[in-house]
């Protein structure tokens, strides 16, 4: 019987799915990220790892095990050595497709709160600051006529770009044949959405020049990866004001935080839930099973990462 340590808990669909094809799983529980001594520990033995976008997969994790398979509970597979893996012929998969709609949804209700400032104004609410409706309290942006900057128009990007468009924005991008250079899609846009996977090319993409390029009223999504924004810098430039605010889904040393942006209100910070809907975290954990169960029986992988 193949045995898989999934490194987290997981949707038990996906869990029973797995059950089902006859594989035997050791699924870990807690609130943390499992710990390197951790994983190194219980993948020992293992022909297949399920592994969160958190766990760091390099060659001693490969190496600590005969797996066949590493089925990433994630569409990004930065955590992972992809070749490393090649070189030890372990097959890499991800999941795709499935988290499209929640990111773009995500995306969109971080606009909102960016652009309204709906978390500003709700902690000045709770603390006893409304005296009443005033036409200069808390006034915010448009999106309805606004630019929005797309980086990366991908299956995420142009699922934010339809729904953007419905807003009334315009959309210009930095990518593809119709792409603008980075500069001047960073000069023209009222708001900037990175969409873009982390990459050596992409790592620190949105730095100082930059974030001095864009508007001094302009806003920065980030629901991509933290390590494609410079977030020392990026803090720097809400408390200067170089721009005027960001929404910040994902940060580079997660779960840690750049203390200096905890102390702004003009960023908005979430805890990576861009995909955290039920309907989408079923589906991935589905996909990651499915991926585990394929190659543990010898069939192609339905989604194997290039
Ligand atoms: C992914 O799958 O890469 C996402 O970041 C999860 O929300």
């Amino acid at each position: 019987m193949p045995r898989v340590l999934i490194t987290q808990a997981i949707d038990p669909a996906a869990v029973t799915l797995l059950r089902d094809a006859g594989v035997e799983v050791e699924q870990r529980q807690g609130p943390a990220p499992i710990t390197r001594s951790e994983l190194l520990r219980l993948v020992a033995g293992c022909d297949g790892l399920l592994p969160m976008l958190t766990d760091r997969i390099d060659g001693p994790v490969l190496d600590a095990a005969p797996l066949k398979v590493v089925s990433n509970h994630a569409v990004g597979v930065d955590n992972v050595d992809l070749a490393a893996a090649a070189e030890r012929s372990i097959i890499v998969t991800n999941t795709p497709g499935v988290l499209t709609e929640a990111t773009a949804e995500l995306t969109m209700a971080l606009l909102l709160a960016t652009a309204r400032r709906i978390v500003e104004a709700d902690h000045f609410l709770r603390a006893g600051g409304y005296q009443g409706w005033r036409p200069t309290l808390l006034r915010g942006a448009d999106l309805d006529g606004a630019v929005l900057g797309i980086v990366g128009m991908g299956r995420i990007g142009s699922a934010v770009a339809r729904r953007a468009e419905a807003f009334g924005m315009t959309i210009i991008e930095s990518s593809g044949d119709r792409g603008l250079p980075l500069s001047e899609l960073l000069t023209r846009a009222d708001f900037v959405s990175l969409h873009c996977p982390l990459t050596a090319d992409t790592h620190h993409l949105i730095g100082e020049p930059e974030l001095r390029a864009m508007k001094s009223s302009a806003i920065l999504i980030n629901t991509a990866r933290g390590a494609v924004v410079d977030e020392e810098t990026l803090a720097q430039a809400l408390a200067e004001r170089w721009i005027a605010a960001a929404g910040l889904d994902v940060f580079e040393h997660e779960p840690a935080v750049v203390p200096k942006l905890l102390e702004l209100d003009n960023v908005v910070l979430l805890p990576h839930i861009a995909s955290a809907t039920t309907r989408c975290r079923r589906r991935m954990g589905e996909l990651a099973a499915g991926n585990l169960v394929a190659v543990l029986t010898g069939r192609p992988a339905p989604n194997p990462v290039t």
